[in-house]
């Protein structure tokens, strides 16, 4: 299959809306102390593309039926509340020192950094126990066996998108090569977005399947691509439409794909990671549409 013409914005609205509903479900099985409580409302709640979730369960769809949707339910909020940390942390004043998020005070500007810190912690342990809950399990539980393995692959990508963190804090200011950025941007980004499609994928399919390899690879590109475009989006967009200061990286000096390769390259570059990822989709055919259209999506975003 082919990038489909026209981009269907249903898929990512119903996505958000199921993901809205169930993280607020989530939400409440948490008794937290304020401020805590309000910070990590402030901190999942308000905005954000949902952008994870909608490919969790966008892999899920390559099966109708699915029996463990369950399982994808569950991995939709945990990536989601994962990614949530991972931007109140990034926001802080000692990495990126950013005042907006999502069209409002990022978490320290409106709760303190004592609050958004442990709000950023707490998310995190979150993630894990509404992944090994019996949430949304009414009709059939789901196989320990798929919630050990989403466990592992949630784990292992929340450890690589804080090595790549590193990476990229170390990395403002100076010139790096082209393979020192795939690596930062495969980590930092690239791993999550790559997990919550895995995640998914481990409810249907088996390690053997020929599928896993190609979700790997998918992931991989979409997830890449993902950061190419955030770099790109941060010169051509505004603050308004971005919901976060536009601008940024080249005022602390970030090493991005723009900064090295120039903007033109930086967008040729992106396009074909995409044209990848749909090279690794067309081998599920029809059974991709969501998954392509969420691709096609992704490659045309404005914010
Ligand atoms: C922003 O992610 C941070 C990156 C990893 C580039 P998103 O662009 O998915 O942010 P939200 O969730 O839509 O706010
Ligand atoms: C964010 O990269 C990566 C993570 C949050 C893990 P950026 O620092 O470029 O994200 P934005 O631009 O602040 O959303
Ligand atoms: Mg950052
Ligand atoms: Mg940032
Ligand atoms: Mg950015």
């Amino acid at each position: 299959m082919t990038a489909i013409s026209n981009v269907n914005a249903d898929v990512l609205k119903q996505a958000q809306q199921r993901i809205q509903q169930d993280l607020q479900t989530a939400l409440e099985a948490f008794s937290l102390p304020e401020p805590l409580k309000s910070a990590v409302h402030h901190a999942v709640m308000l905005g954000g593309k949902r952008v994870r979730p909608a490919l969790c369960y966008a892999t899920s769809q390559l099966q109708e039926n699915n029996p463990n949707f369950a399982a994808v339910r569950r991995a939709a909020i945990a990536i989601e509340l994962i990614h949530c940390y991972s931007l109140a942390h990034d926001d802080l004043p000692c990495m990126d020192n950013d005042l907006l998020r999502r069209g409002q005070p990022t978490c320290h500007a409106a709760f303190g950094e004592d609050t958004a810190l442990l709000a950023g912690d707490i998310l995190q342990s979150m993630a894990f126990e509404v992944l090994g809950s019996r949430l949304f399990d009414q009709i059939q539980a789901v196989d320990a066996e798929i919630v050990l393995k989403q466990m592992q692959i949630l784990a292992t990508a929340s450890s690589k998108m804080v090595c790549g963190q590193v990476l990229d804090l170390q990395a403002e200011g100076k010139h790096v090569d082209q393979a020192q950025l795939e690596n930062i941007h495969r980590n930092k980004t690239g791993a999550l977005i790559q997990a919550a499609i895995m995640m998914a994928a481990v409810t249907i399919f088996k390690g053997t399947d020929q599928a896993i390899p190609q979700l790997r690879q998918f992931g991989q590109s979409i997830g890449l691509a993902f950061q190419v475009q955030d770099d790109i989006l941060d010169i051509i967009s505004d603050t308004e439409s971005l919901g976060k200061t536009a601008g940024k990286d080249e005022q602390v000096d970030k090493s991005t794909y723009p900064a090295l390769m120039g903007l033109e390259q930086a967008k040729i570059y992106a396009q074909s990671l995409h044209n990848q990822a749909f090279e690794a989709l067309s081998y599920f055919g029809e059974n991709a549409l969501e998954l392509n259209q969420i691709s096609q999506f992704l490659l045309s975003r404005k914010s």
